[in-house]
């Protein structure tokens, strides 16, 4: 298992999709000329109702440094699984959350825990950025890559958290870059394994709420009541509020009032909070959200496979497709305005990640990939 030594003072910053106006310029592109599979959020853009909201927001006031009205209905729509108020915090992005929590539990490891944390990867690159900037050390777990996709095994998971009583684990359900799906009994027994150190498990759910499959690996339930293990959502991904980011996190109450202290007031703008409570209340959207992305899914996969192209499995809305060289591959689609997400800074060099768009921008994609592919095939 590698260990990487901490390095604050000079922590690698992660790399992200999204589109840069610095390479912008440099290809002579118009950003509204483009299309960003690079990021991967509803296809659907943001619910009806929610330009409105933001219209409406008096700007010259502060917004609620509590954001009581946003948890409140949070903890209303989980009610099911016995939330309230308490066990919920609402970031700015549930990447300002994953930061708090590296600065409270690599800050001040619980005791008997390391100042370290266990990344499962392939995975989202700020778990290790924050762990960094936070001086902890990072130690990963690679999963096993085979024709079928990437698994872990979640025993060995649970041993290497008995063996290095790390103070977080992450697991980012379902995974970015894999679309990987982890179900709720292998997490519990991950989350048990945690508590048994003293650690805590971080169940990163940015996709979960547009996977078909969510109810086999729900976690927040689990999260309410099991004071180690926290789940993360992110309504800028499931409801597409990309340029305002919005996400919070479920926990028991001494979790959440941990992170609560250390969380800067108003680091969720007034223009988040009122698109988050419109976008909450639209109970069909999630739904539709779904549909749009099985369909564009299926469109996806069956015009790569066809060219030969493998698309690993995916539970999540992007496609992690193996094509050659991605970065080649990527900047020949960037010159054409269609940005994917080069895979290299995963660890996957040959792979890249297609975020799912409506289909007739997949299909835009998908016929740019075959033109190039008749050029050059690049396998
Ligand atoms: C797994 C994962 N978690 C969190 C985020 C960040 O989401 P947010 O905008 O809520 O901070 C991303 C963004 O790419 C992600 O891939």
């Amino acid at each position: 298992m590698p260990k990487d030594p901490p390095n604050p003072a000079q922590p690698t910053r992660p790399v992200h999709g999204g589109i840069k106006e610095a390479e912008l310029r440099e290809l002579g592109l118009r950003l509204e000329d483009c299309l960003d599979f690079s990021a991967s959020v509803s296809p659907l853009g943001p619910p009806e109702g929610v330009a409105d909201a933001i219209a409406a927001v008096d700007l010259t006031a502060y917004p609620d440094p509590h954001c009581l009205a946003l948890t409140e209905v949070i903890a209303e729509h989980h009610s099911g699984e016995g939330l309230s108020a308490a066990n919920v915090i609402v970031g700015n992005g549930s990447t300002e959350i994953i930061h708090l929590l590296t600065r409270a539990w690599i800050g001040s490891p619980p005791a008997g825990c390391a100042r370290s944390a266990l990344l499962l990867t392939p995975t989202y690159g700020e778990y290790d950025g924050a762990v960094r900037i936070s001086g902890g050390e990072v130690t990963t777990l690679t999963a096993t890559r085979c024709s079928e996709g990437f698994s872990w095994d979640a025993a060995a998971v649970a041993a290497a958290i008995a063996d290095q009583r790390p103070a977080l684990t992450f697991v980012c359900n379902p995974n970015n870059p894999t679309g990987v799906l982890m179900a709720q009994e292998q997490l519990a027994a991950i989350a048990d394994a945690a508590a048994d150190a003293g650690g805590l498990l971080v169940v990163d759910e940015a996709y979960i709420n547009l996977s078909e499959r969510r109810e086999d690996a729900d976690v927040i339930a689990l999260a309410a009541r099991h004071g180690s293990i926290i789940a993360l959502r992110s309504m800028t991904k499931d409801y597409a509020l990309t340029a305002l980011r919005l996400g919070y996190a479920v926990a028991s109450a001494p979790v959440i009032a941990r992170l609560a202290a250390l969380q800067p007031d108003w680091s969720v703008n007034g223009l988040a909070q009122a698109a988050g409570l419109v976008a909450i209340a639209d109970d069909a959207y999630l739904e539709r959200a779904r549909e749009a992305v099985a369909a564009s899914r299926d469109c996806v996969v069956d015009r790569l496979t066809a060219l030969g192209i493998r698309c690993y499995p995916t539970e999540a809305n992007f496609v992690l497709a193996q094509v050659g060289d991605a970065g080649r591959l990527r900047d020949a689609l960037a010159r054409r305005g269609l940005f994917v997400r080069d895979c290299t800074s995963f660890g996957l060099p040959d792979c890249i990640r297609i975020g799912l768009r409506p289909v007739e921008d997949c299909e835009r994609l998908a016929d740019a990939i075959a033109d190039l592919w008749s050029e050059e095939p690049q396998r």
